[in-house]
């Protein structure tokens, strides 16, 4: 093959990569020419049959169409490629601008209990409490024993328990009258220092305007070797103002009796009526929002920790009763009665997230 030649072949070769119209084109002219079988392998066959002095100035001719073609082929490729980004990228142009598009998302409301829930969460979750949970369906020895309330005892006659029947081991279980069984999972389960609350759903056999069998409390533990009742006000002041988005709160501790604190108190919080409106902070009304107090020692002693070294204190709190005294909700067995428009009235838009940098219930 004379030199002409062998720069027509290049010629053809740059051409054809030239020309090649996509990834998929140039590929196939890569293999047709610096394939195992391409045009540049061809030239090196010939070589054999050469002699010596030929072969040289061959081969290097040889060489240098193959890396031509190879460094052509290289930035076709860089270019295809690019162009094909830039093709892509203008059919799936997103205008990031455009508002969230209404749809079935956009109608469904969150139940004021869950939003309620979220934002007590939310609190919480900012003065370092994590979240437990534990099943609707207890033990007896969660829901009264370990919590101080022995057989026997009457505050088990208080509580209209929902049981199930007697299991052939003796047991019979309980739907949960409160959260506090959570508190005795929790000390079971992990050391000291605790700090946790216990939202969730509990059950008493009782029925009226302002009673449902089923309802929602929120149960909080705190266990260390330090904490006094001076940080369970504390908490419980910041947390109304926070949930009430008001800067100052009136508060009222009662003394009171629970089997599992000791000392125990009932928390009432101030309130003025005005009309049909409930203004927390402000009058001379009070209200009973929660029970609370320093966790006894027998349930200390009961999930095995020494209360000559631990203690910290409880609260439970009524998730509904909350909600409906913030949100001015005057039937609390319309919460559970599944009526739409109610629903539509007092819920709360899906996509409205309560958080405490842009506000709790905006
Ligand atoms: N478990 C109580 C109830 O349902 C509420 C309660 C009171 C919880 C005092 C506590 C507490 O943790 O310390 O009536």
């Amino acid at each position: 093959m004379s030199a002409p030649e062998l720069d027509m072949l290049k010629e053809e070769l740059l051409d054809a990569v030239a020309r090649a119209p996509d990834l998929a084109a140039l590929e196939d002219v890569r293999i047709a020419a610096l394939g195992k079988k391409g045009r540049v392998a061809d030239l090196m066959l010939l070589l054999s049959d050469m002699p010596p002095d030929e072969r040289r100035a061959f081969g290097q001719a040889a060489n240098t169409i193959k890396d031509a073609v190879s460094l052509a082929i290289d930035a076709k490729r860089a270019e295809l490629a690019r162009a094909l980004t830039a093709e892509k990228l203008a059919h799936e142009r997103a205008d990031v601008t455009l508002p969230v598009r209404e749809g079935p998302l956009a109608d469904g409301r969150i139940h004021p209990v869950s939003q309620v829930t979220d934002e007590l969460t939310e609190i919480f979750a900012d003065m370092g409490f994590s979240i437990a949970e534990g099943p609707d369906i207890e033990t007896d020895f969660n829901n009264f024993t370990a919590l101080n309330i022995p057989p026997e005892h009457p505050a088990r006659q208080d509580h209209d328990t929902f049981y199930f029947a007697q299991r052939p081991d003796g047991e019979r279980p309980v739907l949960r009258t409160h959260t506090s069984p959570v508190q005795i999972r929790t000390m079971l389960a992990e050391k000291p220092p605790l700090r946790i609350i216990a939202p969730g759903r509990v059950y008493r056999c009782d029925s009226d305007q302002t009673h449902t069998p089923m309802f929602h409390q929120v149960e909080g533990l705190v266990i260390d070797e330090e904490t006094h009742l001076g940080h369970l006000k504390w908490v419980l002041e910041e947390f109304a103002k926070a949930f009430f988005e008001v800067k100052q709160v009136k508060m009222r501790f009662r003394a009171s009796y629970f089997p599992f604190t000791e000392p125990s108190m009932e928390v009432d919080i101030g309130y003025a009526k005005v009309g049909d409106e409930i203004r927390i902070g402000e009058g001379d009304e009070w209200l009973e929002i929660l029970g609370c107090g320093m966790v006894h020692p027998n349930v200390l002693k009961n999930v095995g920790l020494d209360p000559e070294r631990y203690q910290g204190f409880a609260f439970g709190l009524g998730i509904d009763r909350l909600a409906m005294l913030k949100y001015g909700m005057p039937d609390l067995r319309a919460f559970f009665a599944g009526d739409l428009r109610w629903l539509k009235h007092y819920g709360f838009p899906p996509l409205a997230i309560p958080t405490l940098a842009a506000g709790l219930s905006l």
